[in-house]
């Protein structure tokens, strides 16, 4: 990390002093806290993306609970909203086998590399598109249609913003109306800072200003490191070639297979399987048996905040998490559930005939049953500890002192 172009870089996003929100802006962020756009009265956004726990819930829920009387329980984990901003449109791109813009490493080539969108699944192609979906879903604010929504809108005490914001005709129709809330929604992530603060001690390590420990330092080895953990195969750690800053996404799709949780009460009908981009909350890719089991890669910024962990929240600690990838083929009877005579379950998630789509190639998932893991546990406790590089605000938690050069512990 010696690159002079790079620690400069670095070095001014830490140093950008904070830009006013715009009108927009400031009317999506008066939407985001308000929980009276929900049918319970009590749901806003931010209930369940706090800002505190860096836009996610500061509890251990494998998924949320909302609707009417809040008693209804989602079938998701609820991300983290930090670090969307530069998020692509979701597309299914053709044959390539990766995108240097993100300092991607190549991977096993695909037939087709579906990419970018909103939600675990990339249904929502955009994140004002994506707005919709928490309004009207049943087990969350629950709005039963628009003409709910523009009532609620009117009764608030800003509701004069939207003409200003918007023009006169802003709430006149359920369509201007809704297509105001989705874009001041959006802008309030896009702009306002505490979304993408890009002030983790890795930032500040990648400027020059802290030092990693020796662990740390380890961690971020074994994380790039193409035979051990090769996540940056799809959690890019690098600065891209026009020098933003890593997200630790390459916003693409995967079938990791992670296990079935119990935990979740959508799991609990044996006939459910929640299969990412074929469905079934996604519908246009549900004839393709080659997108089962496919999950977007999230980003890892902010990672140790979260108390669960993959799309259906099974995994309640990081340590697990990475015990998980390099177990899965090594040691799978730790991880998914023994049918009647003790064999194990493969890939108990999906159903058999849509399990073409899982990752076996890439490592840390190309070691067969009985081999070593890829990663052993002073390793993982490695990698456990450079992730935790990753959190916001680490000058918030740290004295920087004057000399500034070798805060890192
Ligand atoms: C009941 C909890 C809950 C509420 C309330 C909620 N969300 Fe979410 N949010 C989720 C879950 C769960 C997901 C993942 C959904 C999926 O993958 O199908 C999500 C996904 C998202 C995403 C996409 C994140 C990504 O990584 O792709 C955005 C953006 C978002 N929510 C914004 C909002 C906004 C804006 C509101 C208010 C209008 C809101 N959410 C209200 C639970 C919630
Ligand atoms: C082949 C691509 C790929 C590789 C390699 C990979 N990941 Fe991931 N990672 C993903 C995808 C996709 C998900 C989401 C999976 C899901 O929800 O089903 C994910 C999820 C995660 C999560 C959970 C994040 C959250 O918000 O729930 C963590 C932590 C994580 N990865 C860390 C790692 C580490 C550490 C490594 C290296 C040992 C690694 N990943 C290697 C693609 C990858």
């Amino acid at each position: 990390m010696v690159n002079p172009a790079v620690v400069q870089a670095a070095a001014a996003r830490l140093d950008a002093p904070p830009r006013p929100l715009s009108p927009m802006a400031q009317l999506g962020r008066k939407l985001f806290f308000d929980p009276g756009l929900s049918a319970s009265g009590r749901m806003a956004c931010a209930f369940c993306h706090n800002p505190d726990h860096a836009y996610a819930p500061g509890n251990a829920l494998p998924a949320q609970f909302g609707g009417p009387g809040m008693n209804l329980q989602g079938s998701r984990a609820t991300p983290s909203l930090t670090y969307l901003e530069r998020t692509p449109r979701f597309i299914i791109r053709p044959p390539v086998r990766f995108d240097p813009d993100e300092g991607g490493t190549p991977k096993a080539a695909r037939p087709a590399v579906p990419e970018g969108g909103m939600d675990w699944d990339g249904r929502a192609a955009s994140l004002p598109d994506q707005a919709s979906g928490p309004l009207f879903d049943p087990r969350e604010m629950a709005n039963r249609d628009g003409t709910v929504v523009l009532a609620r809108l009117k009764a608030t005490p800003y509701a004069n913003e939207f003409t200003a914001v918007f023009g006169a005709g802003a709430l006149d129709s359920q369509e201007a109306a809704l297509s105001s809330v989705y874009q001041a929604l959006a802008r309030f992530q896009i702009e306002d800072r505490s979304f993408h603060t890009y002030d983790s001690k890795f930032d500040y390590y990648l400027a020059g200003r802290a030092q990693l420990s020796a662990r740390e330092l380890r961690g971020l080895k074994l994380f790039n490191d193409p035979q051990k953990g090769n996540c940056a195969a799809c959690h890019p750690d690098r600065p891209t070639k026009n020098r933003l800053a890593p997200v630790f996404t390459d916003y693409e799709f995967e079938a990791l297979a992670a296990p079935r949780n119990r935990a979740l009460a959508a799991d609990g009908d044996p006939a459910y399987f929640d299969e990412g981009l074929c469905g079934p909350a996604r519908k246009d890719l549900i004839e393709r048996p080659e997108y089962c089991g496919l999950f977007k890669t999230p980003t890892l910024r902010n990672v140790a905040k979260r108390q669960v962990f993959f799309h259906n929240g099974v995994f309640r600690s990081l340590q697990d998490v990475v015990r998980f990838y390099v177990e899965r083929e090594t040691r799978p009877e730790k991880w998914y559930s023994l049918h009647g005579d003790g064999t194990v379950m493969m890939y108990d998630d999906l159903p058999p005939g849509h399990r073409a789509g899982i990752d076996g190639s890439d490592a840390p998932f190309n070691r067969r049953r009985g081999e070593a893991p890829a990663l052993d546990e002073q390793e993982i406790q490695d990698l456990v500890a450079f992730l935790e590089t990753l959190t916001d605000g680490y000058s918030r938690n740290q004295t920087i002192t004057a000399a500034a050069g070798n805060p890192g512990k």
